[in-house]
């Protein structure tokens, strides 16, 4: 296969790869790079600009470490992560929906007993947050297992101060034989996603702020039941309608109601999909702790 031009490059990418053993890579390979060189040429890409492009890459690639993910945070910019969550969680109509990740959960955090404080020292306004969990169906959820993660008064999560080492505004906590569960942390506020690399650069070209309204992140986890991965939003955030990652849904969108004493209490209730339609993995045993 000699003298390939621009008309021809492509074809020959898809037939070299065309004997993986994988066919689902097969799949996504063939589409990425039909999409890739019809992209350039689209756009009649100059060898400048695809060299601009290796830079930024690069820079993502340097910037990145255990506690940076610049990856991650150019989908979730490019609005790639909350297409691929739509397109994943697809719920009966009455279940709470799944939104990002983020870069900023923690395996292992803190378990807390009921009514327990997951600030461990964070700076914040008080706040109780409580709700029930509960199946499309109505019916609760007892022990379901939540994992739930915040920034502090600053905008900034445990893992992004250089001088904290232990878990702060994180916990684990398990619903009781209702599916009630309440706990105390600080004021959600809205943040600003790391913008002093390659994506900060690349928001301010696009004329785009980086920032995010103010919530607070769930991972509910129980027998029988989808994984849920979302967050509960606060209403009138200057920032629902221009999340810098795309992931805000109304019916995420929950009052914190200020208290006589200063306080904050916000209240959500969490509804499952059960997982009887689909085949189930077994859990392990301890999975869930
Ligand atoms: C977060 O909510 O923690 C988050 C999500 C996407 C990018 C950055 C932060
Ligand atoms: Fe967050």
């Amino acid at each position: 296969m000699r003298n390939l031009d621009h008309n021809t490059i492509t074809d020959a990418v898809l037939a070299r790869q065309a004997a993986a053993a994988d066919p689902r890579f097969t799949r996504i390979m063939t589409s990425l790079v039909t999409h890739l060189h019809a992209f350039a040429r689209e756009v009649q890409l100059t060898e400048e600009e695809w060299f601009k492009g290796i830079e930024f890459l690069t820079r993502c690639g340097h910037i990145t470490d255990d506690k940076r993910q610049e990856f991650i945070l150019l989908s979730d910019v490019l609005g790639l992560s909350m297409l691929t969550v739509a397109m994943n969680n697809d719920k009966p109509a009455g279940c709470t929906e799944a939104t990002v990740f983020g870069p900023f959960h923690v395996e292992g955090a803190p378990h807390y007993e009921l009514g327990g404080d997951i600030a461990n020292g964070a700076r914040g306004i008080p706040c109780l947050v409580r709700g029930t969990v509960r199946g499309i169906g109505g019916e609760s959820v007892p022990g379901a297992h939540l994992d739930v993660w915040q920034s502090d008064e600053d905008g900034l999560y445990d893992v992004q101060h250089a001088d904290i080492d232990h878990a702060q505004a994180r916990g684990i906590l398990h619903a009781d034989s209702e599916g009630a569960y309440h706990f105390r942390s600080i004021l959600a506020v809205p943040y600003a996603i790391p913008h002093d690399g390659p994506v900060g650069d690349l928001l301010k070209a696009a004329g785009r702020h980086p920032w995010r309204p103010a919530h607070l992140h769930f991972m509910v986890k129980a027998e029988g039941y989808e994984t849920l991965i979302t967050h509960v939003f606060r209403s009138n955030d200057p920032y629902l309608d221009s999340d810098a990652v795309f992931g805000v849904r109304q019916s995420l969108v929950a009052d914190w109601a200020l208290q006589p004493d200063g306080s904050y209490i916000v209240e959500y209730d969490l509804v499952l999909n059960p997982t009887t339609s689909k085949p189930t993995m077994p859990l392990r045993d301890g999975a869930l702790d």
